[in-house]
């Protein structure tokens, strides 16, 4: 089976093919799935920051040329599609319909069936993929979602009398135990770039301010300097607003080298990070983390991880940096279980609403 995946959530348009390496669709998996094809055209950070109504624009506007290198690319023509899926949310409304309605036509022009895919399970499931994972604790990081997941049962049934519940049985979800209470990761690195008017102006130019900065540190033969930043952790919960709002002030005020204050703000806000998983790890007693998501290509992040996990005599794995972005491929693959395990939805149409734990998992 060849699965066409869109993506269109935020700032990436995305078109992935990925064959489920089987004869038949009775004898599909998507175990020893292959990526085909994975090509996407990203809206470039600015420091004006995303308008979405430019991000659908730029969208609409690539979206064709996008789908085109990717069957180019994989060697198929659109025709032999079996599946097309797409990334019904969560998302930005405007982003989410470009996406819908580019498959949606897919689909009735090919006369094969549309499949909605949870961006966040997407994001998971190509991890777990890539890294043969079985069970980890999930560790979600994004521009707009931070969040601290795994695998649980929960009971489900109608409850009558003294407890007892019709129908009774257990169905299996990501439990979120952990999450932003404000903005997501990604986004908060992506603002201090922004503000700080670093080049890049996002989170890419705050992990390399803050390594330039270690680095010439070292150089004259002494440590970083850390300067003292809210910490705020709340059970396994976090929130980032009041250390976004420290660091600018501080930077207006010249209370330390930019340098300085990027470091101090990525060692915070990932430590912050990696004691709510510490703590979920313990919780849930899984035996592997894994990172996923835009923010998991941040090497001091994995470094904190893998330290964390060694301690606690887990594995640690992080998806490979051309699967932690958003991406099609991992659309592909989540709508190809989605299909095979007959996850049935309310709804074909985008849902900005959606969660990581909002989607059953039969697999
Ligand atoms: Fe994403």
């Amino acid at each position: 089976m060849l699965v066409l995946g869109i993506e269109s959530t935020a700032h990436t348009f995305g078109a992935g093919i990925i064959d489920s390496s089987a004869q038949s669709a009775s004898s599909a998996s998507s175990k020893n799935a292959r990526v085909l094809s994975n090509e996407y055209d990203k809206y470039p950070s600015t420091p004006a920051g995303f308008i979405p109504r430019k991000l659908a624009d730029h969208h609409s506007n690539c979206a064709k040329k996008v789908l085109e290198n990717s069957l180019e690319k994989a060697g198929v023509r659109l025709k032999e599609i079996d599946l097309v899926a797409y990334s019904q949310g969560p998302g930005i409304g405007a982003c989410l319909r470009v996406g819908y309605s580019a498959a949606r036509s897919l689909s009735l022009l090919l006369g094969k069936p549309l499949i909605p895919a949870n961006h966040a399970v997407a994001h998971v499931e190509i991890g777990k993929w890539a890294c043969r994972c079985a069970d980890p604790l999930i560790v979600y990081v994004s521009g707009g979602n931070t969040q601290i997941a795994a695998k649980q049962a929960k009971k489900v049934g109608k409850i009558f009398g003294r407890g007892e519940r019709a129908n009774a049985g257990k169905k299996f979800f990501y439990h979120v135990f952990g999450e932003t209470l404000d903005v997501g990761i990604g986004n908060f690195l992506d603002a201090l770039g922004r503000e700080l008017a670093l080049s890049p102006p996002d989170a890419v130019g705050v992990m390399k301010k803050a390594g330039d900065y270690v680095n010439e540190r070292g150089k004259k033969g002494v440590g970083p300097e850390y300067f003292v930043l809210p910490y705020t952790v709340k059970g396994m919960n976090l929130a980032f607003s009041g250390l976004q709002t420290a660091v600018l002030r501080a930077a207006r005020e010249k209370k330390a080298s930019l340098g300085g204050l990027c470091f101090s703000a990525q060692e915070t806000a990932f430590a912050m990070l990696v004691e709510a998983s510490e703590r979920a790890l313990c919780h849930t007693a899984k035996r592997e983390v894994l990172l996923v998501g835009g923010v998991a290509r941040n090497t001091r992040l994995q470094k904190m991880y893998s330290l964390m996990c060694a301690e606690q005599g887990a594995r640690f794995a992080v998806v490979p940096p051309e699967y932690a972005g958003d991406q099609g491929a991992m659309i592909a693959l989540a709508g190809l279980k989605n299909y095979l395990a007959g996850i049935e939805f309310a709804s074909n149409e985008p849902n900005q609403d959606l969660r990581l734990d909002s989607q059953e998992i039969k697999w």
